[in-house]
C-alpha cells in the first residue's frame, strides 16, 4: 500500500478513504480498522455510522462528485 492517503468522493455514495488514516471518535478513541480501505457514510442514512451501509442506494442519495 502507498503512503499516500487520499480520500474519493463516490457518485451518490459514500466518502472512499484508501491510506493509513487514523479514524477517530468524538472522543478521541480510534476506531479498530481492518483495512487501509474503508467507505464513510455521507449520506446519512447507515445504520453503522461512520461507515456506509449500502442504504444510500435505497435512499436515492444523490450529491456532486466532480471537482470543480
Ligand atoms: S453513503 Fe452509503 S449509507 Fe450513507
Amino acid at each position: 500500500m502507498a503512503d499516500e492517503q487520499t480520500i474519493t468522493l463516490r457518485a451518490n455514495g459514500p466518502y472512499m478513504v484508501q491510506g493509513p488514516v487514523k479514524l477517530m471518535d468524538a472522543d478521541g478513541q480510534e476506531y479498530t480498522l481492518e483495512n487501509e480501505i474503508y467507505m464513510l457514510c455521507r449520506c446519512g442514512e447507515s445504520s453503522n455510522k461512520p461507515f456506509c451501509d449500502g442504504s444510500h442506494r435505497e435512499a436515492g442519495f444523490q450529491a456532486e462528485s466532480e471537482a470543480r
